[in-house]
Parts: C-alpha cells; sequence; structure tokens
C-alpha cells in the first residue's frame, strides 16, 4: 500500500513537472508529436530548443516595458548591441557581485566584462560558420569554434548546453541560420580591472 501511495505521488509529480511553466506559446499535442516524429536534425527541433533553452535571456537586446526590460523580437539573438555604452560602475560597490547591463548582454564578474555574440546569420554573426564550428563552440567552449582560440567567458552555459546531443546541436544551428541576420559586431571582452 504504501508503495502504491509513493507511485502515484511521484506520477502526481511528474504531472505538475510537466505542465508548461511558459504563457507562451505553451506545446500543443499535435506540437509534441510532430517534433517527436520530425527528422531527427531540424530547424524547427532548434526553434523549439533555443527558445526553451534562453538564448534570447543574454543574446537578446532588451526593450524596457512597464514589465520591466523584454526581448526586442527586432534585434532577436543579435548580441550585445555594438553601440551602447555601458554606465559607469565603481568596482567598490559591486564587490561579491555579479553585474550585468539592464538588457543582459553585457556581463561583469571576476573574468572582466564578457559581451553576448551575435548568433545570427550575417557575416557579423555565425553567417560564415559552419556546423562543425557550432559544435566545437558549444562542446568545447571555444570562441568562434576553433579549437586553437579562446576559451568563452562566463556567462555563457556551454558547460550545460554540451550535454545536448550532436544533433540537437545541429537543429539549433540549423534554426540560427533561418532567422532574420542582423549586423552588428559585438566588442570584445575586457580584462578584469581595466
Ligand atoms: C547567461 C547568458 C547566456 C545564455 C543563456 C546563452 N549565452 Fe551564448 N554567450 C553568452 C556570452 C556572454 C557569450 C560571449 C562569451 C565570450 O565572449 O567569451 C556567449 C557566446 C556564445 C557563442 C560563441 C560565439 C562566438 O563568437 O564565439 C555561441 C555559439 C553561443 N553563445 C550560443 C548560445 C546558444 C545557442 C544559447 C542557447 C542555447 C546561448 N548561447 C545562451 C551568454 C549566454
Amino acid at each position: 500500500m504504501k508503495n502504491v501511495i509513493l507511485t502515484l505521488g511521484i506520477l502526481l509529480l511528474m504531472g505538475a513537472c510537466n505542465e508548461p511553466k511558459s504563457k507562451e506559446e505553451p506545446l500543443t499535442e499535435e506540437k509534441e508529436l510532430a517534433l517527436a516524429t520530425e527528422a531527427a536534425v531540424s530547424a524547427e527541433r532548434g526553434k523549439y530548443l533555443v527558445n526553451a533553452m534562453g538564448c534570447t535571456d543574454c543574446h537578446t537586446p532588451k526593450k524596457m516595458t512597464e514589465h520591466g526590460p523584454e526581448p526586442d523580437p527586432e534585434l532577436f539573438l543579435s548580441g550585445h548591441p555594438s553601440g551602447e555604452q555601458l554606465p559607469p560602475l565603481d568596482p567598490s560597490q559591486v564587490q561579491g557581485y555579479l553585474a550585468f547591463n539592464m538588457g543582459l548582454t553585457a556581463a561583469i564578474g571576476p573574468w572582466g566584462t564578457s559581451f553576448a555574440a551575435n548568433l545570427t546569420p550575417d557575416e557579423t554573426g555565425i553567417g560564415s560558420w559552419t556546423e562543425e564550428q557550432f559544435l566545437i563552440a558549444i562542446k568545447e567552449g571555444k570562441y568562434k569554434g576553433m579549437m586553437n582560440s579562446r576559451p568563452l567567458l562566463p556567462p555563457m552555459p556551454w558547460q550545460q548546453y554540451r550535454m545536448l546531443t550532436d544533433d540537437d546541436l545541429k537543429s539549433v544551428f540549423k534554426y540560427l541560420k533561418t532567422i532574420k541576420p542582423i549586423d552588428n559586431v559585438v566588442p570584445s571582452p575586457i580584462p578584469p580591472g581595466a
């Protein structure tokens, strides 16, 4: 009996976890079925992964709204805006904290200041990247997806995204190649104390 109750409890819990949390475009049953039966590598699956994994949190500049900053759909995944000046920051005031700009596209921490990359298929983004480069960037955490380049800086969570299968990463890349190209040269990171 105890076991039955436990099993029921677990099932209920699983049910609760499966409920779509986001108010935006919850997956319908048809959609879930389509995703499950579709080719292992597809832009549609990539779109689903990009939306669910929150790439836009850091990679899309925000518009200020009455609910606070929200991703600007016009600048979807175009990275930290090249012309944006960061407000001056007194390091002594943020000691023991990490700091983000309002758009969450720039982050300041012990690694210095990092700027979220342009993930659109423009030449200033990933337009000239190969699929292999994209896999190396995410799986090995390497800038521009080149083995001999510098490690990717925080807060890019590649250590988590590398857990995805190659097919899922290829799907993400395929989807990114379909979004609107945006010309934006993201600034280079600033070393600590500079
Ligand atoms: C918490 C913030 C954050 C999230 C979420 C995030 N990124 Fe990043 N990402 C960054 C930052 C910051 C950089 C730049 C790091 C650097 O310059 O070393 C970056 C860099 C990258 C790069 C390397 C670009 C280059 O020119 O080398 C790729 C590719 C990338 N991100 C893809 C993604 C994808 C795909 C997602 C979603 C699945 C994602 N990121 C989610 C912050 C984030």
